[in-house]
């Protein structure tokens, strides 16, 4: 079955408890995290404090996805706030071999996220330092943009790539992706969904979660 990866990049920042008590009530399976510094990505979000402050509300797995420059520099404060996963990005760093040995020394486990644009030979010799890999649906820094229609390929390539080296690393996808298209994603090979605008813009929160879940069943 796909897990469900709700961004609270869309939720209300002004009242986040509530939004991440309902998606546990809808069986999200991790909680996406967007850390964004206006440098990587032309947008600012959160960082390790609302981390820290959120991890006192909840049990759910921390899937924390870092858009920012010297990452190395931050993942000890993520790991403390209470990470459990934490995706860096293959252009963000000159060091990604390092910087996901950091990350897995600390504990938890590392994600490799990749750009639409990175060609997906970048995780070639670092598959065994890795628990997932991010494929970036959108260009990283907004929620509500669309799908770029080339990522379905990407998808596939890598999940056909993986399967012939018989590695079994998870696929995450990330951007755009709604009710609409959750399923051809997921035939491609996706098997973590982040989703925000359309989880947290839609009248009923728990019902789209409960549906997107559904999404790779006939
Ligand atoms: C984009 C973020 C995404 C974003 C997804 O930079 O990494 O996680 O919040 O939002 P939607 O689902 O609205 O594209
Ligand atoms: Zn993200």
């Amino acid at each position: 079955m796909i897990k469900i990866a709700p961004s609270i990049l869309s939720a209300n920042f002004a009242n986040l408890v509530s939004d991440v008590r309902i998606i546990e009530e809808a069986g999200a399976d991790m909680i996406h995290i967007d850390v964004m510094d206006g440098h990587f990505v032309p947008n600012i979000t959160i960082g390790a404090p609302v981390v820290k402050s959120l991890r006192k509300v909840t049990d759910l797995t921390f899937d924390v996805h870092l858009m920012i420059e010297n990452s190395e520099q931050y993942v000890k404060d993520f790991v403390k706030a209470g990470a459990n996963i934490i995706t860096v990005h293959a252009e963000a760093s000159k060091h990604i071999h390092r910087l996901l040995q950091m990350i897995r020394n600390e504990g938890v486990k590392a994600g490799l996220a990749l750009n639409p644009a990175t060609p997906i030979n970048v995780i070639e010799h670092v598959l065994d330092d890795l628990d997932m890999i991010l494929i970036m649906s959108v260009n990283p820094g907004f929620g509500g943009q669309k799908f770029i229609p080339s990522i379905y390929n990407k998808i596939s390539s890598l999940k056909e790539y993986l399967q012939s080296m018989d590695i079994t690393i998870p696929i995450q996808v990330d951007g755009g992706i709604g009710l609409d298209n959750i399923k051809q994603v997921c035939e491609c090979g996706a098997e973590i969904i982040v989703s925000g605008s359309a989880i947290f813009n839609s009248d009923n929160v728990k019902d789209t979660i409960r549906l997107m879940k559904k999404a790779d069943e006939d």
